[in-house]
């Protein structure tokens, strides 16, 4: 959602912090500004629409040489999106700017409290109250007021905040939104993610909840909102620069979609043997007990990750035998869920910070549930509140809309069931037989990806039309909710995504002439029902794309188009499944002229409830 980008150092920093912008663009945003400290005087400059937008403000005004600022990327909660809701928001009496992240939940109190205290509010947000809060408190010292003004405050935050009595002084802090400071030589970049630091230093501090910085050119104090210091933790960022840029492709979903072989690859390595017919995943080796005791598990999630978690339903009641519910986390959290002894929680995530699933992790863990966690970004909130998890390992995942974090997803599910099953009833042989074909996951993809000509000429056949149906059975259902909203997310077309037995009890009645049905029709325990289906839509003039098992000739007999997948067994045929739409999703974007990476209204990671 929103994006930081700050620096103090002894450079002048304009050019720095719109660098650092560009990088955070992908996770969505509508409006961008920035504040410099110059010449002892702060200068804030907004602008609604691309980080573009700002630099031609920035160019029109004149470049800043200050070596201390901070700049953002609003994602509209509080407000519209307007040059004055957009970050930095001041306190022009002492001369404070904050840039934040998160909500501010008890916004409307300080408020109130502030007005009867003479200020006045230029915009409709919770930060610009923060930023009045901290001015309020100030009596000569920033961090003071920082952490003062912190106690005062519920909800979540990543916050910096400059001010111009205290012109090298950068205070920063964070409560259940990420932040990282970056330390250079003699410079400091602090940014609500790797990506806008790591071209300027690996060696990165990242900040507890409640952690507040104050930190100048000469170097850094971490202590508690409450002031109690903190010894800091400076670590090694482990992101390349390479795998933050698109490197040949034409935009980061294009990028990710070929670079699963690679990446499940990543994800497999060292994890699977399948001579012995076991799996070793490190994330769980020191949980064997509360691990035997799992009767039931829940798996929490929203968007992409939930049809991956609805994936792992299926396979932890197929291949481990254990009673398994996928569910949306934000109504998991709100109606009462049962946890009874021997529950686990698996929260699945690729940024780790989705707020509905914390919220419901947080829910399961008080009411006794054991947390897993299945996240691809290494120390994000998830991953730190679960109890023990399997980290995806696929590489950042730029593109907002999320395709390798979903194979990703898949594969650790399956690993985690079948390491499940094997404690429990499943064989070596067994177990073995499904890790050789789990190994043969990315050259099977490999092959679909040798297709995308073909898939992108059967897109272009019908991505003028609106309406668009996706349709699968067993471990395809979930595979066609994925499609379904991959398309909707970057090509703007209304997609339905459903069991193809359900269409009879209801949506058929949407079916006319020309409606592309796309069926998920490979080769498995129930081929001669979608068959059936297939033909339900054919009688009513829908046009079908059938997704098939290479070498079915007889499918060509229904479907209008055949994209072709590789065999596999069938737990494991979602991984594959998915490619081809992913494909069609991004052909139909470009075909249409969308910005496949910035799509309307969307964010990488959803902070807020
Ligand atoms: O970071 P998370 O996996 O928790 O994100 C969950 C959803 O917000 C995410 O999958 C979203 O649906 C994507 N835009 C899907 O492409």
């Amino acid at each position: 959602m929103c994006g930081i980008v700050a620096y103090v150092g002894n450079k002048p920093c304009q050019q720095l912090l719109i660098e650092g912008l560009k990088r955070l663009e992908y996770r969505g945003y509508d409006s961008a500004g920035c504040a410099v400290i110059q010449d002892g005087a702060l200068r804030v400059v907004k602008a609604v629409g691309r980080v573009s937008n700002l630099e031609d403000r920035l160019e029109a005004i004149g470049s800043f040489t200050g070596t201390i600022g901070m700049a953002h990327t609003r994602w509209a909660t509080h407000g519209g999106v307007t040059d004055v809701n957009a970050h930095p928001h001041t306190d022009d009496k002492v001369g404070i700017a904050l840039i934040h992240n998160g909500i501010i939940e008890n916004y409307a109190a300080l408020k109130t409290y502030l007005e009867e205290k003479g200020h006045v509010f230029k915009s409709q947000t919770d930060t610009e109250v923060l930023a009045m809060l901290i001015g309020e408190l100030y009596e000569g010292d920033l961090e003071k007021a920082v952490q003062a003004a912190l106690r005062e405050v519920t909800g979540a935050y990543a916050i910096c905040v400059i001010c111009e009595k205290e012109p090298s002084t950068l205070v920063v802090a964070r409560k259940g939104s990420p932040l990282i400071v970056g330390i250079g030589n003699g410079e400091y970049i602090v940014a609500s993610d790797a990506s806008a630091i790591v071209s300027h230093t690996t060696q990165a501090m990242t900040l507890a909840d409640y952690n507040v910085v104050k930190i100048t050119p000469q170097g850094f104090r971490t202590s508690t909102i409450h002031d109690v210091p903190v010894t800091p933790k400076i670590e090694q960022l482990e992101l390349e620069l390479q795998e933050i840029e698109l490197g040949g492709y034409r935009h980061f979903m294009q990028k990710e979609i070929f670079e699963q072989p690679k990446s499940l690859r990543n994800c497999f390595r060292g994890r699977c043997d399948a001579k012995e017919g076991r799996v070793i995943l490190g994330g769980l080796a020191d949980h064997a007990k509360e691990l035997n005791k799992v009767r039931r598990i829940s798996l929490a999630a929203q968007g992409t990750a939930l049809h991956a978690a609805m994936i792992g339903q299926y396979l932890f009641e197929d291949l481990a035998k254990i009673p398994a519910r996928a569910e949306y986390a934000s109504e998991f959290r709100y109606r009462n869920p049962i946890i009874e002894d021997g529950t686990a929680i698996i929260a699945v995530s690729q940024s780790g910070e989705t707020a509905d699933t914390l919220a419901g992790l947080h829910e399961a863990k008080e009411r006794g549930a054991f947390a897993l966690g299945v996240i691809n970004v290494v120390g994000s909130s998830i991953a730190r509140e679960t109890d023990a998890g399997v980290y995806l390992r696929v590489g950042p995942e730029i593109g907002v809309a999320s395709t390798k974090a979903f194979t990703g997803q898949v594969a650790v599910l399956t690993m985690i069931a079948l390491y499940l099953g094997r404690r429990r009833f499943m064989s070596a042989e067994q177990c073995t037989e499904l890790l050789t074909a789990l190994d043969s996951v990315p050259e099977k993809i490999e092959r679909i990806l040798t297709q995308d000509a073909a898939i992108r000429a059967v897109t272009q056949k019908y991505c003028d039309r609106e309406n668009w149906l996706f349709l699968g059975r067993g471990y395809n259902y979930p595979t066609a909710l994925e499609g379904a909203l991959k398309l909707k997310e970057i090509s703007y077309i209304h997609a339905e995504g459903m069991p193809a037995a359900e269409m009879k009890h209801g949506p058929i009645a949407l079916i006319n002439e020309g409606m592309p049905a796309v069926f998920i029709a490979n080769k498995g325990r129930q081929y001669e029902k979608v068959l059936s289906n297939i033909q339900e839509v054919r009688a009513r003039g829908g046009h079908v794309i059938a997704v098939a098992t290479e070498c079915d000739e007889h499918i060509k007999r229904y479907a209008e188009d055949v994209l072709y997948i590789p065999d596999i067994p069938e737990p494991l045929s979602p991984m594959l499944a998915v490619v081809p739409l992913q494909l069609m999703a991004y052909h139909a974007a470009v075909i249409r002229g969308h910005d496949v990476d910035k799509p309307r209204n969307l964010a990488k990671s959803v902070t807020v409830e």
